[in-house]
């Protein structure tokens, strides 16, 4: 077997243990003589498994009592829909920080179902730092929405803004969730794709305060409906029941590293030794403000693409791949999720310094 270091955006890298695992039950699982692929998912064996992953999740999570996880279909995307439909009724506003690509994809749905106040917006300078948010704006809104981490300009919010007149904080939190700590007290809603730090494709999870759930406007497809979801435990339809599987095996390896409190210092130094390597570098710039850089996804560039073409096939064949940067931006981009070991950093840091010696 020859695995590579996958600094891709998501799907991403997994950890080798949970993908080993999935490959050693593939065809049986736990005597049942067929795959988790094959069962419904209303057998008691996949019951078992599915309140297995939704409990280690809210125990990774520190979900408090109060709140309700969803596991559900469609990714973030469908929450960017989701969120407005849930908690806004047809004449109501809601503010949001326009901090990133996806950021501005959440406005661009939201403005589909009401009237949408921009309360922080840093897109004229091509999303290099997280914006302030404006408090005088979110008076008379029904919540305020943010992107925790921005995957494609790598930035990240330090810390969480304060809201006022208790308007709830709703964040996409796709691509820094268990990553490090935070506390979901501050949240109303937290959604997530899971395909960057909790396991394959297919599954998002939704966290809701349960003082949110039931406000959806009539026209709400239900299977975006919150509160129909929750009232099904997330099964009104069929839910992503492999995906779902999956995830549970990366969250146990999570748990086995010591949860988020274990991963979120390896992460900083990951993330430290990376900017270390760009920053001491005569070749490489990253253009983030610093104290809004990115953990999970960090952004550079030599300011030549022909270059920077070469520094990524270069990459390539010593088995450094999926360093593209993302369309809108260019350059590289080095995404190092949980799964992504330490040494898969070093030896990108020592590759950059190798291409740079030329
Ligand atoms: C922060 C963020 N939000 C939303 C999305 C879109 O997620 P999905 O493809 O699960 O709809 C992504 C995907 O990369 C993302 O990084």
């Amino acid at each position: 077997m020859s695995r590579v270091y996958n600094f891709a955006p998501g799907p991403a890298a997994m950890p080798l243990p949970a993908l080993e695992r999935a490959s050693s039950e593939l065809t049986e699982f736990g005597g049942a003589g067929m795959s988790v692929m094959e069962m419904s998912h209303r057998s008691k064996m996949y019951l078992e498994i599915f309140e297995r992953v939704k409990a280690r999740f809210n125990q990774l999570m520190g979900v408090p009592d109060g709140y309700t996880t969803l596991l559900l279909q469609g990714g973030a995307t469908a929450q960017f829909s989701a969120a407005p439909l849930n908690l806004l009724g047809e004449n109501d506003q809601a503010a949001y920080a326009d901090s990133g690509n996806f950021a501005h994809g959440a406005i661009t749905e939201a403005r589909k179902y009401g009237k949408v106040v921009i309360a922080g917006d840093s897109s004229a300078d091509k999303y290099t730092y997280i914006p302030a948010i404006d408090q005088t704006k979110l008076t008379g809104c029904k919540y305020l929405h943010i992107t925790t981490n921005n995957t494609v300009y790598g930035t990240r919010w330090p810390q969480l803004p304060e809201t006022v007149d208790d308007v709830p904080l709703v964040a996409d939190m796709s691509s820094n969730i268990l990553g490090e700590p935070y506390d979901v007290r501050r949240f109303g809603v937290i959604y997530a794709g899971a395909q960057k730090n909790i396991g394959p494709a297919g599954l998002t999870v939704v966290i809701v305060r349960d003082d949110l759930l039931g406000k959806a406007r009539p026209s709400c497809p239900k299977v975006m409906n919150w509160k129909a979801q929750a009232d099904s435990d997330s099964m009104l339809n069929t839910p992503p029941c492999y995906a779902i599987y999956l995830a549970g095996l990366c969250l146990d390896w999570l748990d086995a590293q010591g949860g988020v409190a274990g991963i979120d210092p390896v992460n900083a130094e990951k993330a430290r030794m990376l900017y270390e390597a760009v920053d001491e570098s005569g070749l490489f710039a990253n253009p983030v403000k610093p104290s809004d850089r990115s953990r999970m996804n960090v952004v550079f560039t030599t300011g030549d693409p022909d270059k920077d073409e070469s520094f990524r096939k270069e990459a390539a064949r010593a088995g450094l791949v999926n360093l593209k940067g993302h369309r809108a931006v260019g350059g590289m981009r080095a995404s190092i999720y949980n799964a992504m070991p330490v040494e898969g950093v070093a030896a990108l840091v020592a590759f950059m310094r190798k291409f740079e010696r030329g």
